[in-house]
């Protein structure tokens, strides 16, 4: 059983569309994998009644500190955006299945718009295991791509593209996709993103005879596998059937996700 810990806000700092918020919480960091979120309680009243899930961006065992980039949606995200370093926060996790690795294959991540929140974390794990990373990270206008520099940073190859044409190739992410693909059919891909994207990936996927796993969202209330509040339309081992999104996943095979409610 989850229970609930306290972390303390060190920083949260505004990105223009999106903020960048590190947060002090040993015991979090030190049982993360990438892939897994975090439960936050946003506000300190009964409104937002429910905790609001968010990917872990980044994680560091050593100095006991989680990240999380966000942009605001709702009352519970602008609740978050105005915390300020110091305050304390209401967090359960890390929760969720995490992402596998992938062997001896290269790996190209795939991030949609704030898609990109847990390919970051991701990209750190695949670069220590001595796996070659290419990010393919798209966004509708240049002003929404974020942490390109730190992918950068970290080693991995960078390609971008905004439906504008505003930054890097002018179009869809999955056009570049589609060109890695044909010159490196055997990467695994690890996608996060809008469905449409999401379902274009599967399908690129399928055509080039490879795999991967995606991090999905969905309304969720509990986090913890009991309220059914976040179930998804899968393609599993015995056909289409729903999955709980924050104990099933958030990760899961390309496969059975295209193949069910994306189908
Ligand atoms: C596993 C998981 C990981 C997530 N990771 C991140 C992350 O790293 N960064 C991040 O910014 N967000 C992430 N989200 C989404 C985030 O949880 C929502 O944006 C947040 O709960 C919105 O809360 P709110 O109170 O601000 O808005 P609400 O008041 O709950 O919603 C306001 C309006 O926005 C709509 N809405 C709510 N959530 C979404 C959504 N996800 N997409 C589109 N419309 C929505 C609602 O229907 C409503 O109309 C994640 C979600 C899941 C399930
Ligand atoms: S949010 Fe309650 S079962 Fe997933």
């Amino acid at each position: 059983m989850f229970r609930p810990t306290t972390g303390t806000v060190m920083d949260n700092v505004s990105l223009g569309r999106a903020y960048h918020l590190t947060i002090k919480a040993p015991s979090i960091a030190a049982g993360a994998q990438p892939g897994q979120f975090v439960h936050i309680r946003c506000g300190d009243t009964y409104d937002p009644l429910l905790r609001r899930p968010f990917s872990l961006h980044r994680f560091d065992p050593e100095q006991g500190t989680i990240e999380i980039l966000y942009r605001i949606i709702g009352k519970g995200t602008e609740i978050l955006s105005r915390k300020k370093a110091g305050e304390n926060l209401d967090l359960m996790g890390p929760l969720g299945k995490a992402f596998s690795l992938p062997g001896s294959r290269p790996a190209v991540l795939v991030g949609g718009g704030m898609g990109v929140a847990p390919l970051l974390a991701l990209a750190d794990k695949l670069v220590d295991s001595g796996v070659k990373v290419t990010a393919l990270i798209g966004a509708n206008h240049v002003r929404e791509l974020f942490r390109v520099e730190e992918f950068v940073k970290r080693g991995a190859s960078v390609e971008l593209a905004t439906l504008d044409g505003s930054a890097g190739f002018p179009g869809p992410v999955t056009e570049l996709l589609e060109r890695h693909l044909h010159l490196e059919p055997e990467s695994f891909i690890y996608a996060c993103g809008p469905d449409p994207m999401l379902k274009l990936v599967g399908e690129l996927a399928a055509s080039y005879g490879t795999g991967g796993e995606v991090s999905l969202e969905s309304f969720m209330a509990c986090g913890v596998g009991a309220c059914l509040g976040c179930v998804y339309e899968i393609f599993g081992e015995k056909g289409r059937q729903y999955a709980r999104v924050c104990t099933e996943g958030p990760v899961f095979p390309l496969e059975v996700v295209v193949k069910g409610e994306l189908s």
